[in-house]
């Protein structure tokens, strides 16, 4: 997988990733395996680097990121250890390799993302070059996308309802937001707490990029499963429809389902032209995970 000119922001969120690890001193030995197992296995760190454009876009100094951005990826990671669980969607296989519980066992896998939880809010709150104010509100916009008013309730609904066929365009929409969406429009939020001087302009027409960009990476990700290939995706196609689970997939037929990706992501990038030439940078990603296979 090759995220090609944004290799140097995935690189960079992937040293300070290992700088963290490193300084952690985890009783647990089998614990701490798990965490660095998930952690640095080769995830495409796009919300990290979301974190960073958007940081070049406010004109802040991407060192004042580098924490929150590693919080994210932390609590990403855990709730990939946790989606991937027999008890959610059972799947054996992620970022290419045997997924938390497979390499390890349930109980690690369980505890390994409370762990990983635990560390995104001490890696936001102890960022050094911050105010006390920025660090508490991006904790709390953490909190408030990942927690039960978000992140968790959208996996607690994908569950409960998406395995009969009553749902709906609309329920699907809202389980997307909450499971994937509200944690990409946190990437967007959190990098305009730490430039409290931004215009105006920019930060609303941000903030209405991510919300089509995270809607638009979830369809993509249901996309893939059904169209997609193990191989480039790191993770088994067809696990949506083994665990009889509906997706955009059961809406539309492949053909329309790719024009409504387009279109969503175009209703991103829209957003981000109002912006130019800030967003430059962000609109070429944006174009570019239009193609992914990944
Ligand atoms: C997968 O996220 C889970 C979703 C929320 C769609 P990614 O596609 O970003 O997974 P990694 O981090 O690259 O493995
Ligand atoms: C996962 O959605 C969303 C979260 C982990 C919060 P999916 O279940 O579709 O993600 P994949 O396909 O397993 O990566
Ligand atoms: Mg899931
Ligand atoms: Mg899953
Ligand atoms: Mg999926």
């Amino acid at each position: 997988m090759i995220l090609e000119k944004w290799d140097t922001l995935r690189e960079r969120v992937d040293g300070r990733l290992n700088v963290l690890l490193e300084s952690l001193n985890v009783p647990s030995e089998r614990l701490y395996t798990a965490m660095q197992y998930v952690l640095l296995s080769p995830g495409k760190r796009m919300r990290p680097v979301l974190i960073y454009l958007t940081g070049k876009a406010l004109g802040i100094p991407l060192q004042q990121l580098d924490n929150i951005a590693c919080a994210v990826e932390c609590m990403h990671a855990y709730s990939l250890i946790h989606d991937d669980l027999p008890a959610m969607d059972d799947d054996d296989l992620r970022r290419g390799k045997p997924s938390c519980h497979r390499a390890f066992d349930e109980a690690t896998a369980i505890l390994a993302g409370d762990a990983l939880q635990a560390l995104a809010f001490q890696q936001t709150l102890q960022a050094p070059l911050l105010s006390a104010e920025q660090k508490n509100n991006m904790a709390i916009l953490l909190s408030l996308s990942c927690g039960a008013e978000g992140m968790v309730s959208g996996q607690s609904m994908d569950l409960l309802y998406l395995e009969n066929d009553t749902f709906s365009l609309k329920l699907l929409e809202q389980i997307h937001s909450l499971k994937t969406g509200v944690l990409f429009e946190t990437c967007i939020r959190v990098a305009i707490v730490a430039a409290p001087n931004a215009p105006e302009a920019l930060t609303i027409n941000l903030n209405a990029f991510a919300k089509y960009f995270g809607l638009a990476f979830q369809i993509q990700d249901d996309y893939l499963d059904a169209y997609g290939e193990t191989k480039s995706l790191g993770k088994k196609q067809g696990s949506d429809e083994k665990q009889g689970k509906k997706t955009y997939v059961n809406l539309y037929a492949q053909e329309e389902l790719n024009e409504l990706i387009q279109t969503t992501y175009r209703q991103a990038k829209h957003r981000l032209t109002q912006s130019l030439p800030a967003t430059q940078e962000l609109i070429e990603f944006t174009q570019y995970l239009i193609q992914r296979n990944f």
